[in-house]
Formats: structure tokens, C-alpha cells, sequence
């Protein structure tokens, strides 16, 4: 460690006597902060599928990431720009299609199990409430129907430690450098440790060569990142 540092760490002594009474007292709750943690979620939403096979851009459905220091999770309205009309893949969809022209009937809505869930918590049920829903027309007694998808919360840092996307995308760091090649995971998982080390010694990093040949302001001082 520099001189810097120690003297950082002298000046700020009392804080951080305080900091480590909270920590020990709250290390017993920082379960979630695990690398490679990929908790099962309520719907299996496929990164690979909708970043990686069809390219959507991370801020269509993360668009807090660069104008808010939460990335944010879609809501699912978001999600219904489109499912309301693919209620299930194209496979299902296709194969129907051909069931139908052979038994020269109408074609049958496909509606799949996993959609499903997301209507569910719209309060939507069956193709044609499906197709009929319109997000400007919810009602406060629709409104009671609803509820968000419990998504299951995937990093989690320590209250005491402050984190903003701002700088960070702003600056112009992928998202990959810090969550890894989100767009081929199956299922969402935590690819770094976001332990104290990982975030200091990618400020050191960028302090000395700069994103992208420029100069950034990423302080080491401890008052960056805690309160
Ligand atoms: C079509 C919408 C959509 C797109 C596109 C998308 N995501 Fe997500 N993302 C979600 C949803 C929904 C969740 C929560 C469910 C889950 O964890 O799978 C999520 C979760 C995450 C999480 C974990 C959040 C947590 O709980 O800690 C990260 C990190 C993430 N996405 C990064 C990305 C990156 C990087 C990209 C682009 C390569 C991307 N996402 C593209 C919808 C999307
Ligand atoms: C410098 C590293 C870094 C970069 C770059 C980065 N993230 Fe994150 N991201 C984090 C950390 C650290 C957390 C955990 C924050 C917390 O628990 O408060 C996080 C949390 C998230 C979450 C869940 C919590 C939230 O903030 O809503 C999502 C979703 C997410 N990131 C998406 C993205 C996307 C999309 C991009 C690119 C546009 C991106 N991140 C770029 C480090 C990064
Ligand atoms: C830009 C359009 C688009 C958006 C936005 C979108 N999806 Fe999709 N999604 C698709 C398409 C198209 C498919 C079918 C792909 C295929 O069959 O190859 C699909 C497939 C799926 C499947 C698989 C269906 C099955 O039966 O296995 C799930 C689950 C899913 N999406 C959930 C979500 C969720 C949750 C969101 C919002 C966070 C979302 N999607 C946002 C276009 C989208
Ligand atoms: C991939 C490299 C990287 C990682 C990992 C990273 N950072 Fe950063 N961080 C940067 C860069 C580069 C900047 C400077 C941005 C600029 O100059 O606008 C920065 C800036 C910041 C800032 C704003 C500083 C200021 O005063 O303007 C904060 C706060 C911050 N980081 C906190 C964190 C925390 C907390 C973590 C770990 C959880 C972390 N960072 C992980 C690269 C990183
Ligand atoms: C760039 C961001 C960043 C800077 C700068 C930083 N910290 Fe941290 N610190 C973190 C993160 C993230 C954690 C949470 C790590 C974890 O839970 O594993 C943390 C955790 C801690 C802890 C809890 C013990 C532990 O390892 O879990 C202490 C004490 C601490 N930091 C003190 C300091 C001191 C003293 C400084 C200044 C010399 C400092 N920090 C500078 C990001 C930072």
C-alpha cells in the first residue's frame, strides 16, 4: 500500500471503527454476494436467446444503466412490446401451423408454459385477453390483478459500499468488463466477486492507461466508494 493510503487510513480511523462494527454485525447477511451465485429465477428469462441470438441492446432493457446509478430490471410491460404477439417460440408456433393446414382447421393460438407465467402476473388469461392488453388501459381495478415478476436479485453489494453505472458506462466500459458474456448465459449468474480488491485494482488499471486513451477519475480514496 502507498503512503497515501495509510494516511487515508489513520484520518478515517473512526469511521471505519464504526464501519467494522457494522460489517461484523452484518456479515451474516451477505449471503448473496457470491461469484458464480446464479440463483434459479421465477421465469427461465434466456440472456443467450434474447442479448446473444437476437441482439437485443442491453439498454433496451436495462436503460437505467446510463442515466441512473441502478441499471434497473425491465418491467414487464417491457417485455409485452413483444409478447403480445410471440406467445411462445417459433418452433411451437410453426409446428401448430402445420398441424392446422394438415387437419384443415383454423390455427389454434400457442400459448407456453413459461409465457404463461408472465401473463400471469398481468392478470391475463387466455389469447384473446392476451392480444387485447394495452398498457394505457390498466384500471386501478386491473392494477389489483397485477403484481412484478419476482425476479430473484442476483448481486448484491453491502449497504456500506456506494456503486454507480453512470460513471462507469459513461465513460465507455462494456457492461462485459464487469458482468462477463452476459449474452450467451442461459441463466443470469455472477461472474465477478465484487470483492473490495476487483474494484480498487481496476481503478489503479484505468488510472494508469485511461479508457480508451483517455484520461478518467477513478479515485482509490476510501471515500469513493463508502459513505
Ligand atoms: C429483453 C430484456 C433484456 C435484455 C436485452 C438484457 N437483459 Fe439483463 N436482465 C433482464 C431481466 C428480465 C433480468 C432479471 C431476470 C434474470 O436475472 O434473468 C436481467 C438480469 C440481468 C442481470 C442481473 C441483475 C441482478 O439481479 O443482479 C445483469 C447483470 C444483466 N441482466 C445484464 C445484461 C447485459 C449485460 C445485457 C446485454 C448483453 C442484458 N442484460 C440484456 C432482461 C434483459
Ligand atoms: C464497472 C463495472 C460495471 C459495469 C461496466 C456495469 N455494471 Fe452492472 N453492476 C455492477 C455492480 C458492481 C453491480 C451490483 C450493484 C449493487 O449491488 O448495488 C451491478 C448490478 C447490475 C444490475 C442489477 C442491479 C441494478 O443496478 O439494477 C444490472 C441489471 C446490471 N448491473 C446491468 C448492467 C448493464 C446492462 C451494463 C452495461 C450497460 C452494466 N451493468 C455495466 C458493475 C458493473
Ligand atoms: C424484442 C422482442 C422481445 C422482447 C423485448 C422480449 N422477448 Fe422474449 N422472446 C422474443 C422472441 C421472438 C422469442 C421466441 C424466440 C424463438 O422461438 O426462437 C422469445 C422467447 C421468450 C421465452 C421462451 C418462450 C418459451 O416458451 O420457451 C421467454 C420465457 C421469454 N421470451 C421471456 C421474455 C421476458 C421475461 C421478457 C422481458 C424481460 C422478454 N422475453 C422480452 C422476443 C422478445
Ligand atoms: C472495469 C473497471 C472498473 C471496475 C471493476 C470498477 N470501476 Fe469504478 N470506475 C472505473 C473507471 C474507469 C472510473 C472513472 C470514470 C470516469 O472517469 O468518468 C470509475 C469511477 C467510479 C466512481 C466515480 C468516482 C468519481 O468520483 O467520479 C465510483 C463511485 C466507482 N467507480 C465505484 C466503484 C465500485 C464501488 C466498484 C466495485 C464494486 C467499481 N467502481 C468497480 C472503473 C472500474
Ligand atoms: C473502488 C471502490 C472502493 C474503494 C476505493 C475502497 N473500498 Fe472498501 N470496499 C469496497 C467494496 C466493494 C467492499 C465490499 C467487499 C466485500 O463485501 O467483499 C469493501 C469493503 C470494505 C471493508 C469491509 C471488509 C471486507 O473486506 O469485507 C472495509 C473495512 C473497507 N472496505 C475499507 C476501505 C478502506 C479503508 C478504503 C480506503 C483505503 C477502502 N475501503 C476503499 C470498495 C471500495
Amino acid at each position: 500500500m502507498t503512503k497515501e493510503i495509510w494516511t487515508y487510513l489513520l484520518l478515517t480511523g473512526v469511521a471505519l471503527g464504526v464501519l467494522g462494527v457494522t460489517i461484523r454485525a452484518q456479515s451474516f447477511h451477505l449471503v448473496g454476494n457470491h461469484q458464480d451465485y446464479a440463483p434459479t429465477q421465477p421465469l427461465a428469462f434466456s440472456h443467450r436467446l434474447h442479448a446473444g441470438e437476437m441482439s437485443i441492446d442491453c439498454q433496451y432493457c436495462h436503460s437505467g444503466a446510463e442515466t441512473s446509478r441502478h441499471a434497473g430490471i425491465p418491467a414487464t410491460s417491457v417485455c409485452m412490446n413483444c409478447h403480445k404477439f410471440v406467445t411462445s417460440t417459433f418452433g411451437a408456433m410453426q409446428a401448430e401451423d402445420r398441424t392446422a393446414t394438415e387437419e384443415d382447421r383454423p390455427v389454434q393460438p400457442v400459448i407456453s408454459d413459461e409465457l404463461q407465467k408472465l401473463y400471469a402476473t398481468l392478470g391475463l388469461e387466455g389469447a384473446e385477453a392476451i392480444a387485447a392488453w394495452n398498457p394505457l388501459e390498466v384500471t386501478p381495478a386491473k392494477a389489483d390483478s397485477m403484481e412484478p415478476m419476482p425476479w430473484v436479485k442476483v448481486h448484491n453489494l453491502p449497504d456500506f459500499v456506494y456503486f454507480d453505472h453512470r460513471p462507469h458506462v459513461n465513460v465507455g466500459l462494456e457492461c462485459q468488463k464487469c458482468h462477463g458474456n452476459v449474452e450467451t448465459m442461459e441463466r443470469i449468474r455472477q461472474v465477478e466477486t465484487l470483492a473490495m480488491g476487483w474494484c480498487v485494482n481496476c481503478h489503479r488499471k484505468y488510472s494508469e492507461i485511461g479508457v480508451n486513451a483517455k484520461p478518467v477519475h477513478a479515485p482509490i480514496d476510501c471515500t469513493t466508494c463508502h459513505y
